[in-house]
């Protein structure tokens, strides 16, 4: 692929590069320490310790049992296991029919909250967020009937960033004694993970988003949570995970996950600094633009916008051609741009939906990335304004 020497990464949301100190953690694991951690000689001793090292690194990160670590093959398969684990283990105890959730989940939560509405006849209710993508925790407290089983709420949302009041609905959860989840796929190496202070029962996390490798995933479980495996076969991870283990990638989830979190604080200062100039600039130089997602509770490294006017995936394309690699929640169907599900939930007119555009920082950016993105982005907008329909607001 061709890719230009000036390129500009400015995806991190979608995935980022693998750290090579977790790319050297995780080599011996293909072909030295290969074998099956289920295999009781010592080749499979080997791997065992190594899987059993890896989940002590994450519970010790996390601050949790090993034992409430299962592994699982991505974040989208923890977030799996978390709701229909826990909705059918309170079908099979008759405790009830009902989950609760929000308008703006990734689809890891909303589909799979659809299946088990459509297939397993649960009932789902998902709270409304404000314009800003905030979830209230007196709505999930209004919500939540006697025969609720679960609570399902973002840690932050990978569309606009927004990071939710995790601390008052867990609080509210565990008052009510329903089980809850959150999916804190965006949050690692971004926001703190206090399992405890969140009141979370269970949490999917996914390797790729902060540096460590694609196809690796886990969930926690609070101990004393009882879950129906979501995939059936062998009893690995304790029967709540079946598969042969994946002991590189638990290796590079852990080494990725300890690596990132040991450099939060400093790294969550300085990407918050070059997010905000970049909010700043383009908000200063883009007439009709404006920030989606909250201003300050919003995730350090996550800049999104929308542009009246635009379409998205135009501004994707060009700033691409420019060599600056970019999203845009807005997707093209039959020809016409349509906005993200999360931006219609936010209230957010069509209009400005359709012009969608995140812009998410990672490590290797810097003010020049930032300057780049600014000298660059203003007349692409320009451009296409130009050649496309008014506002209509
Ligand atoms: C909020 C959120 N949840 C879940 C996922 C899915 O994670 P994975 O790619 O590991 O399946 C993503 C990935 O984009 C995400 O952003």
């Amino acid at each position: 692929m061709n890719t230009p020497n000036h390129h500009i990464y400015l995806d991190h949301s979608a995935t980022t590069p693998v750290d090579p100190r977790v790319v050297e953690a995780m080599a011996p694991y293909w072909n030295e320490i290969f074998a099956n951690n289920e295999s009781a000689h010592t080749f499979g001793q080997a791997a065992a310790s190594a899987l059993e090292e890896a989940r002590q690194t994450v519970a010790d990160v996390l601050n949790c049992r090993p034992s409430e670590i299962v592994f699982t093959a991505s974040g989208t398969e923890a977030d799996n296991l978390a709701l229909r684990g826990a909705a059918w283990a309170a079908r099979q105890s008759g405790r009830g029919n009902h989950i609760v959730t929000t308008t703006i989940e990734h689809h890891a939560v909303g589909h799979t909250t659809d299946q088990l509405r459509a297939l397993f006849d649960f009932e789902i209710t998902r709270v409304p967020v404000d314009e800003r993508g905030r979830v209230a925790p007196d709505d999930v407290a209004a919500a939540i009937r006697p025969d609720t089983v679960l609570v399902s709420v973002m840690m932050a949302n990978n569309e606009v960033g927004t990071v939710q009041p995790m601390v008052k609905i867990g609080r509210i959860c565990r008052e009510r004694g329903v089980l809850f989840h959150t999916d804190a796929v965006q949050a690692a190496g971004r926001l703190p993970l206090e399992l405890d202070n969140m009141n979370v029962d269970l949490m999917a996390l996914s390797a790729h988003k902060f540096y460590g490798p694609k196809g690796v995933g886990l969930l926690y479980v609070r101990r004393n949570t009882t879950l129906i495996p979501a995939i059936t076969g062998g009893g690995h991870e304790r029967g709540r995970r079946p598969g042969t283990s994946n002991v590189a990638g638990a290796v590079g989830l852990a080494t990725a996950l300890q690596l990132v979190e040991d450099g939060r604080v400093a790294e969550t200062i300085r990407l918050r600094r070059l997010r905000d100039q970049l909010i700043k600039g383009i908000l200063n130089a883009i007439p009709e633009s404006r920030l989606t997602g909250h201003p300050t509770t919003r995730l350090p490294h996550h800049a999104s916008f929308a542009f009246c006017g635009v379409e998205g995936e135009s501004v994707v394309l060009d700033l691409d051609l420019e060599g600056i690699a970019v999203s845009s929640g807005a997707a093209c169907a039959e020809g016409e741009a349509e906005p993200s599900f999360v931006l219609t939930a936010m209230g957010i007119p069509r209009d400005w939906g359709i012009g969608s555009l995140r812009i998410t920082l990672g490590r290797a950016n810097d003010e020049s990335d930032v300057a780049r993105v600014l000298e660059v982005l203003p007349p692409i907008v320009e451009r296409l304004r130009a050649r496309g329909r008014m506002c209509s607001r």
